[in-house]
């Protein structure tokens, strides 16, 4: 096998053989898979064989792999030019198409991840109150930036790390975790530490303990807190931003945060975060105020030149409700065919979004996750891949149906899903 021989010589140069730890399968066993094309639903690998896609590059894919139309403002924007670390007529383009499409955003910064989005939001935050305190949600994955890295959710959860080394007593304890979905555990925090605290971060919808729903009148209790304490809140919509709508969460159910952290489907594939917000907040940021931020490649014209055509296709062909339409079409399968099974699962859905958890349910929290069997999640994750989908490799993550998945595409994956559960 040609995957199992290349990652045999990553491993001796690169350290777990992977670029980022969730992609070497050490949450559901064997060698990873090597990909080397991709085209709408589908990728091929290194092995030959053909898989249909629900990890979507982790949610950036929204319109599926190699969209003509992304690939050629790729081609021609590398033609113009790779980089300049100057300003570029299109980054101003791209601010205004995501003001105008977000109105709680009326200033914005393009950065190169959204790790980078959320430590900027956060370092913004602190600078503009002149508090220290951040609170985040138990499960809640936010990237990798130091004070992020407690209770934290994706890959750090599904290989048991509370924390990271490497992250100091200090910078962990400027983070208060409390758990997702419970308004009276933000509200005693708050009566203690309130004045402390420079902003409330949450994922709204969240994608890292697994798919994780808001529950009924949360997000906006977040903000009540949050603007009786003189704290700001921050949505990280790194993974929600433009997936529901073409706008984010927040202005889908029309709760208005302070920062918006953007990634993902903003760059159509390329590596691209952004952060914006009020512009009294977003003005103190250099070299208008005096929070630092920078970045050689921040504004990149060939990844602004992708998110611009993904956001406008978006906006223009308004994919959702088919996506929603086939994601829980999908999701009701899976669900039926559990039941046939006499296998315990819970298939969390959301716009496009969807996690089978395998445990009863309902998932509200991370507590509530962690009732999930990874054992079971690691069966059906082999079993699917052997009929040829390939779903995110661990049980604590959102896979994604796309604009690209077909009626077909979901007709499989239910016969798939009778298959590998009926032989768990
Ligand atoms: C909600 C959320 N925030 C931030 C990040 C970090 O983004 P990146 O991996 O681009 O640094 C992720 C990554 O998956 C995420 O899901």
């Amino acid at each position: 096998m040609e995957s199992a021989k290349l990652f045999d010589r990553a491993k001796k140069v690169i350290p777990g053989g992977v670029n980022s730890p969730v992609r070497a399968f050490n949450y559901v066993g064997g060698t990873p898979v090597y990909m080397v094309s991709g085209t709408g639903s589908k990728v091929t690998t290194a092995d030959g064989a053909t898989l249909t896609d629900y990890c979507g590059s982790w949610g950036p894919l929204i319109l599926g792999h190699s969209r003509p139309e992304v690939v050629e403002a790729i081609r021609a924007a590398a033609l113009e030019g790779t980089s300049f670390g100057a300003c570029t007529p299109r980054e101003v383009t791209m601010a205004e198409l995501i003001c105008e499409l977000v109105p709680s955003i009326e200033m914005v910064r393009l950065v190169n991840s959204g790790t980078e989005a959320v430590m900027t939001a956060l370092r913004l935050a602190r600078g503009y109150t002149g508090r220290s305190k951040i609170l985040k949600f138990d499960g809640c994955y936010h990237g990798h930036t130091d004070s992020m890295l407690v209770s934290a959710g994706s890959g750090l959860l599904t290989g048991g790390i509370s924390s990271s080394a490497g992250v100091s007593a200090g910078t962990s304890a400027e983070t208060f975790v409390v758990p997702y979905n419970d308004l009276n555990a933000v509200a005693a925090l708050f009566k203690s530490h309130g004045k402390d605290i420079a902003a409330i971060i949450v994922e709204p919808v969240v994608g890292n303990m697994g798919l994780v729903v808001p529950a009924d009148g949360y997000l906006k209790g977040l903000r009540d807190i949050a603007t009786k304490n003189g704290a700001l809140l921050i949505f990280d919509e790194v993974i929600t931003g433009f997936r529901l709508a073409s706008t984010t969460y927040g202005n889908i159910i029309g709760v208005t945060p302070d920062l918006t952290c953007l990634g993902k489907i903003i760059g159509g594939g390329m590596p691209i975060g952004a952060v914006g917000g009020k512009g009294d907040i977003m003005r103190q940021l250099a070299p208008l105020g005096k929070v630092y931020q920078a970045g050689t490649l921040s504004g990149n014209p060939v990844a602004v030149a992708a998110g611009l055509v993904m956001l406008n296709i978006l906006k223009k062909e308004n994919p959702y409700a088919g996506m929603t339409e086939k994601c829980n079409r999908l999701a009701d399968g899976l669900q039926a065919a559990a039941k046939t099974a006499g296998v315990s699962l819970c298939c969390s859905r959301f716009g496009g979004m969807f996690t089978p958890f395998f445990c009863t349910g309902p998932v509200n929290n991370l507590a509530e996750a962690k009732h999930a069997d990874t054992k079971a999640h690691a069966a059906f994750f082999h079993g699917m891949l052997k009929a040829g989908v390939y779903l995110p490799p661990a049980q604590f993550e959102a896979a994604f149906v796309s604009a690209a998945h077909s009626d077909a595409d979901i007709d499989d994956f239910i016969k798939s899903a009778q298959a590998a559960l009926i032989s768990q």
